[in-house]
């Protein structure tokens, strides 16, 4: 009898190729919101490029935004369950104050990069500490729209490098 090599993957394991993007309060309002500091590109514009450069990869990208904390740990949770191997994420203004969302990437362990549009360490002192930069893969600021789609590529770059599922 010919024995297979290849492992089956469960349910639970992690598919890098399945991605997460993550954007939390006030994102919603991108293109209108402070144009000068957050830029033009709404949210609708962000999240279709970053599902066609995903797609063009092989990759799949759901995305998510919520005003709500507990709807993000509900998502994050949610993502655990699903398998999803990479998140990006820009966690807006709960990057500030919100452990129940550092514990929820803590819990699920995935990876993720912590994502914003500004350069938060250029502008008032209270944006400089972040609950998440410690945890995270690492952290891309102050690139605009351009910040998600470098972590993007990061992500499409480690999915490459792993097994297909
Ligand atoms: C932000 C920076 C946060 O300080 C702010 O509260 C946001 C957006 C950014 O993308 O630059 O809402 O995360």
């Amino acid at each position: 009898m010919r024995r297979t090599s290849v492992k089956k993957r469960r349910k639970t394991d992690r598919v890098t190729r399945r991605i997460l993007v993550l954007h939390g309060p006030n994102l919603n309002l991108l293109g209108s919101r402070e144009p000068d500091i957050y830029g033009r590109a709404t949210l609708e514009d962000v999240n279709r490029r970053l599902t066609a450069a995903a797609a063009a990869a092989g990759a799949e990208v759901q995305c998510f935004q919520s005003n709500h904390e507990g709807e993000l740990v509900d998502r994050i949770q949610q993502a655990g369950r699903e398998g999803v191997g990479f998140i990006v994420f820009n966690p807006a203004a709960y990057t500030h104050t919100s452990v129940a969302l550092r514990d929820a990437l803590a819990a699920v362990r995935i990876p993720f990069i912590e994502v914003h549009l500004s350069n938060i360490h250029a502008r008032e002192p209270f944006r400089r500490r972040s609950y998440f930069s410690d945890l995270a893969a690492g952290t891309i600021c102050g690139l605009g729209t351009q910040g998600y789609e470098l972590a993007l590529a990061y992500a499409l770059v480690r999915a490459a490098s792993e097994p297909r599922d």
